[in-house]
This record gives C-alpha cells, sequence and structure tokens, in this order.
C-alpha cells in the first residue's frame, strides 16, 4: 500500500472508530469490532489479539483463517512484544527466531502490546500475505488505535 493510501486507511478506521467504540460494553465487543473494522481497512491475512491469562497469551477476536489458540509469555512475535513491552515490526517472519507460523501464507507481521495502567493486557497482531508490509506508519498509528481501547 502506497503511504498516502496507508494514511487514508488510518484515518477513516479513527474515524470510524470514535464512532463504534462503546466504553459501556463488555471489552470483548469492541475488539470484536475493532478486528472487523481494521480487516476492512487494512485488508490483511490476519488480525486479531491474544489477550494475558496468567502467563500465557490467548487467541481473542479476529479476523481471517483459524489461529494457533495459546501462546507462552516470551514465545513467538506476540509473547516477544508482549515480555519486551513493545512494538514489534517483523519484515520477513521467516527470519525472526522463534516465530509462531499459524499460516504459511504469512510472510510480515506487526505486533502492538495494549496497555492497562501500565500492565500489558494483550496484545494487536497484523499478519500480512506480502514481505516488508508493516513500517513506523502502522506502528505509530496501530499504538494510537491500542491506546483507545480502554474499559473499566
Ligand atoms: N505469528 C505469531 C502467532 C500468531 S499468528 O500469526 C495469528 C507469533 O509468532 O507470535
Amino acid at each position: 500500500m502506497k503511504s498516502i493510501d496507508k494514511l487514508n486507511s488510518y484515518q477513516r478506521i479513527h474515524t470510524q472508530w470514535s464512532g463504534l467504540f462503546d466504553p459501556n460494553v463488555p471489552l470483548i465487543s469492541n475488539l470484536s469490532n475493532a478486528s472487523a473494522l481494521l480487516y476492512k481497512e487494512l485488508k490483511p491475512w490476519w488480525v486479531g489479539f491474544y489477550l494475558v491469562e496468567g502467563d500465557d497469551l490467548y487467541l481473542g477476536p479476529f479476523q481471517g483463517p483459524v489461529a494457533c489458540t495459546r501462546i507462552p509469555k516470551g514465545k513467538g512475535v506476540c509473547g516477544s512484544s508482549w515480555e519486551k513491552q513493545a512494538t514489534i515490526i517483523v519484515p520477513d517472519v521467516h527470519k525472526f527466531p522463534g516465530h509462531i507460523a499459524c499460516s504459511e501464507i504469512s510472510n510480515s507481521e506487526i505486533v502492538i502490546p495494549i496497555f492497562h495502567n501500565g500492565d500489558v493486557w494483550g496484545v494487536l497482531d497484523i499478519d500480512s500475505a506480502d514481505f516488508n508490509t508493516f513500517d513506523e506508519v502502522d506502528a505509530l498509528e496501530l499504538e494510537k488505535f491500542c491506546a483507545s481501547l480502554t474499559f473499566k
């Protein structure tokens, strides 16, 4: 996607999300709509949430093909993002040590940790069938998006 198209997509995402997000419904309802909105606008191979429970991440709302259901802390891109509390951009998943391949189609990936009171409660994971899909624009815009995923 060209940079200008990418920025337009994120603009549409932020605008629609401000109308869709409802702080008065359960988190799972907001995450379900969030994954559908990101899937529609970014057209990735896969987009979804993994949610922290104990020492593992468990599959949450997503759009795309079936995926692995449990990822231990520190494992794969998702578990590493949680452990490092940092966004991870992976231009080529085949070169990421310990990458967990839920699908052979995926070639690049971005994972953003989501915080509440300083603790990570989940991650947003987006997979692309192309190499080198995600950059700093995605990181910044998706971090902004994830910061809006609040709950009581
Ligand atoms: N590739 C991820 C696993 C989740 S799937 O991509 C949906 C990882 O390495 O953590």
